[in-house]
């Protein structure tokens, strides 16, 4: 026995050092940290439990089963987060660069399934040479394997993916169907094939930065939610990000105490909507008057600025934000802002965090880009999210609500629970300049006479109030108490959809 305690003192500290000191000190010198160092970083100290740190690669062929590693080329276990458990992985690049041999892929699965039957989040810390290429179809038969995982986890347990090196060809679809894709800046990247494929399949010559770096996918793409500037500071954010987050779609939204008066007024709010009606102003600000201590993480801060997406909380319990951004694009909708919109409802929706929507929104984007786009067919996938949400729904109309996009954000026709107006809202179906200009068209010597009229009778929130289409006009420094007292409200909210196997939102 004493011979096995040795044997068991041995593999472990091989299995720590991976594929040895100078394969770690390389990936020191890349400005990367290793594998378990992104492990320790992310959870509370001194609780990661591991599992399968024994496990070793099954291939016979180009001589590999003279070259194993204990624990092979991913670390996998759970261990707690702020005090929460959640399930982690993290590919080691030190072991045949990270790449995907069949028992890396069992592994990840074992954790996924386990999360999912105690119901825990999972994320994985990405860095990955891709398929192991000495076991060929094996290999690929395990990122099948994992992405069945992922496909069934989600709406079950939140997953998030971090992507801190190279993640290329099949590889990428698993971040792609977890909730959330992060990046590290100068030392990620994520691309179907890489650029020499490019080039020798469209001639185009581009970088690996260019093709799939961080500022591609939060900018240009939307493929990834944020990007940060170092392995630290991502670690750092993923945890924040995790506070806000239920553990699995059976829990309720979570509550962190707050040492911010629930019902303090925000006397902010009353001055933020500049009288002129067209004058821009930062949605982003009115988010952070309203939420505890300031505090927003948002998400996708730079793709589709036209509409502002995050968490905050409200008396500690985490909401989900939505807002027009007039700051950009007049706020309006269009492809991306709907896309981005539709997928952060659909995760809110789905993990029980209630709707906050702020609207000032002109209408969709007009134009052949948007049209020949299929606008219609994205736009589509906003209204379905907010219509098909079943949890608390409370909408606050600032300015402008106009047209068809009036209806889409978190209208009450389509069950919105609660539906304010300040009282510089104008619900309408377009504006002044725009409706005269059809309807006078043959009296252009009186247009200012008959838009002074419009204004009068439709700028206002008045057509809507009168109607019950929205339940209050409140004063805006009022309404952080207002939102948390309806939220208290509709903590006992039920609500279900019929029954049916799926849905099918436009895709
Ligand atoms: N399968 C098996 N081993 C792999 C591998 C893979 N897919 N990718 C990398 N490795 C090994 C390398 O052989 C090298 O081994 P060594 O330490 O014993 O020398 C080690 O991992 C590090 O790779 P290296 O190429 O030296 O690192 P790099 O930072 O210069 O390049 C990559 C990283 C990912 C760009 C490069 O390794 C690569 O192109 N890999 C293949 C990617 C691919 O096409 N995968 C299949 C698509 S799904």
């Amino acid at each position: 026995t004493v011979n096995v305690q040795h044997r068991i003192e041995d593999a472990r500290a091989k299995a720590l050092l991976g594929g040895g000191q100078a394969r770690i000190d390389a990936q020191h010198n890349r400005g990367k940290l290793t594998a378990r160092e992104r492990i320790e970083l992310l959870l509370d100290p001194g609780t990661f439990k591991e599992y399968d740190m024994f496990v070793e690669h099954t291939c016979t062929d180009f001589g590999m089963q003279k070259e194993k590693y204990h624990g092979d080329s991913v670390i996998t276990g759970h261990g707690l987060i702020a005090g929460r458990t959640v399930f982690v992985f993290s590919q080691d690049f030190t072991v045949f660069g990270g790449s995907l041999s069949s028992v890396h892929a069992k592994k990840i699965v074992k954790i996924m399934n386990q999360a999912m039957l105690v119901g825990a989040p999972v994320i994985g810390l990405n860095d990955s040479g891709g398929a192991r290429i000495q076991e060929g179809v094996e290999s690929l038969a395990g990122y099948a394997d994992i992405f069945q995982a992922n496909v069934l986890a989600s709406g079950v347990v939140p997953q998030i993916s971090l992507i801190m090196g190279p993640c290329a060809g099949g590889a990428v679809y698993s971040p792609a169907l977890t909730d959330f894709t992060f990046m590290v800046k100068d030392s990620s990247y994520l691309f179907i094939t890489g650029p020499d494929v490019v080039k020798a399949v469209t001639n185009e010559s581009v970088t690996q930065e260019e093709l799939g770096g961080a500022k591609t996918h939060t900018q240009t793409s939307g493929v990834a939610h944020g990007a940060f500037e170092n392995d630290v500071e991502a670690l750092q954010n993923i945890r924040e990000l995790f506070t806000y987050l239920p553990l699995a779609n059976t829990d309720p939204s979570p509550i962190r105490a707050a040492d911010d008066a629930w019902d303090r007024d925000v006397p902010a709010l009353d001055t933020v909507v500049p009288l002129e009606s067209t004058a821009a102003y930062n949605m982003k600000d009115v988010v952070h008057a309203l939420v505890d201590e300031g505090d927003f993480f948002e998400i996708m801060p730079d793709y589709a600025k036209n509409i502002v997406v995050g968490f905050g909380r409200l008396n500690g319990r985490t909401v989900g934000l939505v807002g027009n951004n007039p700051k950009f694009a007049a706020g309006c909708l269009d492809i991306n802002s709907s896309v981005k919109g539709a997928r952060f409802v659909r995760f809110c929706d789905a993990f029980n965090i209630p709707l906050v929507t702020l609207v000032d929104v002109p209408g969709f984007l007009p134009g052949t880009a948007q049209e020949y786009g299929g606008i219609i067919r994205h736009g589509a996938k906003l209204l379905y999210a907010f219509a098909e949400a079943t949890v608390p729904k409370i909408t606050i109309i600032t300015r402008k609500a106009f047209g068809g996009a009036y209806d889409v954000m978190a209208s009450k026709h389509l069950r919105g629970d609660v539906n304010y107006a300040w009282p510089t809202a104008e619900v309408a179906v377009m504006g002044a300049k725009g409706a005269v200009s059809i309807l006078y068209r043959k009296d252009a010597a009186n247009q200012a006479k008959h838009e002074e009229t419009y204004t009068e009778l439709f700028s206002n929130p008045f057509p809507a109030a009168t109607r019950g289409f929205i339940d209050d006009i409140i004063e805006p420094s009022s309404t952080r108490r207002r939102i948390i007292q309806d939220l208290n409200l509709l903590e006992s909210k039920t609500l279900t959809n019929p029954k049916k196997k799926h849905g099918n939102i436009p895709l």
